[in-house]
């Protein structure tokens, strides 16, 4: 530091030792350059919240903003101003580990929760003392990783680069995201780290983005076995001209650029930008006017791990549980039944209700979906547990234990799914049904003739038909952080109804993936009247539970939508109206969606696109009228030519409680437009 080597540090964090380090740079360097402190902070820092993917199941932006806004008083109390976060990829592989850590299959709930998180991280002031500078990652298309396998290339049409997987990165642009972190995939032949196409072409002028692009970890020298640069020097020349600022962990920058710039291969200007845009970002930070700023060690004891911060914690965790399943209304139990089972290794285990990013999260801090049941019911209750087998490997012997268990028990809460090391980076897995021998599990506790409630603990939507055939209560909890405990019981107990609904489809079976529901029509629809149609032999073609779906404790019916009009141009806005019901006795939140399709356009258009959401409280018996406003943007797609355009013709409007349950209601456009200038039409990898 003292000899001006280091611009800023990943991992490094506490309120004293990062002022100590800054008192280094700011008085004993050459230049007197802050320091930046950067960490994962993902879904929280000591206090943890649901992971991404889980928070997006709640569709509930405020919240969602909430967190992010807590997780960056947090850090920036111990000193840290950058986190590497949101990670905004679309996933739609949930084979794929980091799925875990986005919102899921959606391009329109993406961009969604990208702005939440960015606005949350970042609040108003970037200067203030508890902002966080976000990045929103990994640009681009890492999620579209052939076969779902972690750093795989992505091949994709401009189309789908273009309309699913970059929307997300242009609303966190849009929401003033100060940094972006390149991917570590390449895209149609390019890797990330040298696509001066996407970075310098779309991020920068394009869309006029001026902040910080960071490598990630050692991407830059991974331009080596990727095969477009022979040695560290030629990677180096190709990350710094595609707009790479800032070289995370490979060293090449520091190693090669000097001679570079010497031997006239890179212009002192190309390092010039580079600087001035870290330099940017600390004076945004507020480090130039007082460097140690974050570093407040009172500050960082009393705004941690606070009990306000657990609350949001458990309200957030309460609202991402998706119920799949409900039969005879099985759900909510009694506080006060005589004996509960409650079965699986995961039942226990603090570590995994964390996730697989959990900061300066703690186990210790955490509660177990075990202890959160003890703790909710009476006293006169016994809670039983038995670990009935390991969420991997083979071993049975568990089995009779939690066979007997389950037989002297009024119910079963059955948890199952996967450890959080299971999801996130490097954790791609070839099958996404239940590991080990869990489902084995569940059929000897079923056969044991008692009510069973299945908790589906992962970071991925997985395959489970088995026990959406057999189990009657099914509600997938991902993993909710620090206060997982309490949130389940929640819900469990009815103190909570559910209210999530799935931000990606779940598959029947792995051999679907990828399979979500904005897919494209085909010339053959499936029938079953028709071998000759789309569809498997083997299992049903539709998901196991379609995207936008989930279940409460009381019921919502809709009447059909009404269009403020049935005509309109390109340049109107069209209001679309429906009234959503309470049909249940107690009170919940449904989240109501609105899908449009273009019936028929030049090119093939997906079946149907979310194009707006809205999280509704209804009372018994009440109902209330929700708007919708859509305009041009909401109509548009690229053509042929990557022309945005609007095509006049029929469109349809689909709006219910998921995309699989929808009323219609249909409206023409009857002129055209275009939507901002053509791309070229080798736009995968240009502007
Ligand atoms: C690699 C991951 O891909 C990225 O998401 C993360 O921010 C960096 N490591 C730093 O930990």
């Amino acid at each position: 530091i003292r000899a001006g080597a280091v611009g800023s540090f990943l991992g490094v964090a506490g309120a004293a030792y990062t002022r100590h380090l800054q008192r280094i740079a700011v008085e004993q360097s050459r230049l007197h350059i802050p320091l930046l402190f950067a960490h994962d902070v993902i879904h929280g820092y000591r206090t943890i919240f649901p992971v991404p993917l889980a928070e997006a199941a709640s569709w509930d932006t405020a919240a969602v903003e909430r967190s992010a806004r807590i997780a960056a008083v947090e850090a920036t109390a111990a000193g840290l101003q950058w986190t590497f976060a949101p990670m905004v990829d679309i996933a739609r592989d949930p084979r794929w580990g980091r799925i875990v850590e986005g919102a899921g299959e959606d391009p329109y709930l993406g961009a969604a929760m990208a702005r939440a998180r960015v606005r949350g991280f970042q609040g108003t002031d970037l200067s203030a003392a508890n902002t966080l500078m976000a990045t929103a990652k990994h640009f681009a298309a890492y999620g579209a990783a052939v076969g779902g396998r972690d750093y795989a290339a992505a091949d994709l049409s401009p189309q789908t680069l273009y309309a699913v997987y970059l929307p997300p990165f242009r609303a966190a642009v849009e929401a003033g995201v100060g940094s972006v972190m390149a991917s570590f995939n390449e895209v149609n032949g390019v890797p990330m780290h040298a696509n001066g196409a996407l970075i310098g072409g779309v991020l920068r002028e394009a869309w006029g983005w001026d902040g910080v692009l960071v490598s990630d970890w050692n991407g830059i020298a991974e331009l080596i076995p990727h095969g477009v640069a022979a040695n560290p020097a030629d990677a180096a020349v190709l990350a710094i001209h595609a707009g790479v600022d800032v070289d995370m962990v490979s060293t090449s920058y520091r190693a090669a650029l000097p001679a570079a710039v010497r031997d006239g291969r890179v212009s002192m200007r190309a390092i010039d930008d580079a600087v001035r845009r870290v330099l940017r970002a600390k004076y945004r930070l507020g480090l130039f006017e007082d460097p140690y700023r974050y570093s407040d060690t009172v500050r960082e004891r009393v705004q941690t791990l606070t009990p306000e911060h657990r609350a949001a914690a458990r309200a957030m965790a309460r609202e991402s549980m998706v119920l799949l399943r409900n039969e005879h209304g099985l759900l909510p139990l009694s506080k006060s039944l005589s004996t509960i089972a409650v079965i699986g290794a995961l039942a226990a285990d603090t570590a995994s209700v964390l996730g697989p990013w959990a900061a300066a999260g703690r186990a210790a801090d955490a509660v177990c979906v075990l202890d959160g049941i003890r703790r909710a019911v009476s006293p006169a209750t016994r809670v039983r547990y038995a670990r009935g087998a390991e969420v991997e490997g083979s071993d049975t012997s568990g089995f009779a234990e939690a066979v007997r268990a389950a037989r002297e028990a009024d119910v079963v809460v059955l948890v199952l799914g996967e450890r959080s090391d299971m999801s996130g980076e490097a954790s791609s897995r070839a099958s996404i049904q239940l590991p080990g021998v869990q489902r084995e599990l569940a059929q000897r506790v079923v056969a044991a003739g008692k009510p069973v409630v299945a908790l589906l603990m992962s970071g991925r939507p997985l395959a489970t038909p088995w026990l959406a055939a057999h189990v009657p209560a099914i509600l997938e909890t991902w993993f909710l952080g620090t206060e997982m405990g309490p949130a389940v019981a929640d819900i469990l107990f009815g103190d909570y109804a559910p209210s999530g609904k799935l931000p990606v489809t779940v598959p029947r079976a792995t051999g679907q993936v990828p399979i979500y529901y904005a897919h494209k029509p085909t010339g053959r629809p499936p029938s079953d009247s028709n071998r000759y149609t789309t569809k498997y032999l083997d299992v049903p073609w539709t998901p196991l539970y379609p995207f936008g779906y989930g279940l409460s404790y009381t019921t919502f019916a809709y009447a059909p939508p009404r269009l403020s009009r049935s005509t309109m141009r390109a340049t109107d806005t069209l209001v679309v109206q429906v009234d959503v019901r309470n049909t249940g006795s107690r009170a919940g939140d449904e989240v109501v969606q609105l899908y449009v399709r273009d019936d028929v356009a030049s090119v093939t258009r997906p079946v149907e696109e979310l194009r707006g959401f809205r999280r509704v409280t209804l009372a018994p018996g009440e109902t209330k009228t929700i708007s919708f406003t859509l305009r041009a943007d909401d109509l548009a797609f690229y053509d042929r030519n990557m022309q945005r355009v609007v095509e006049p013709g029929t469109f349809t409007v689909l709006v219910g409680g998921s995309s699989a349950d929808v009323q219609a209601a249909h409206f023409t456009v009857t002129d055209g437009a275009r939507l901002g200038p053509a791309l070229p039409v080798r736009a995968g990898s240009a502007p």
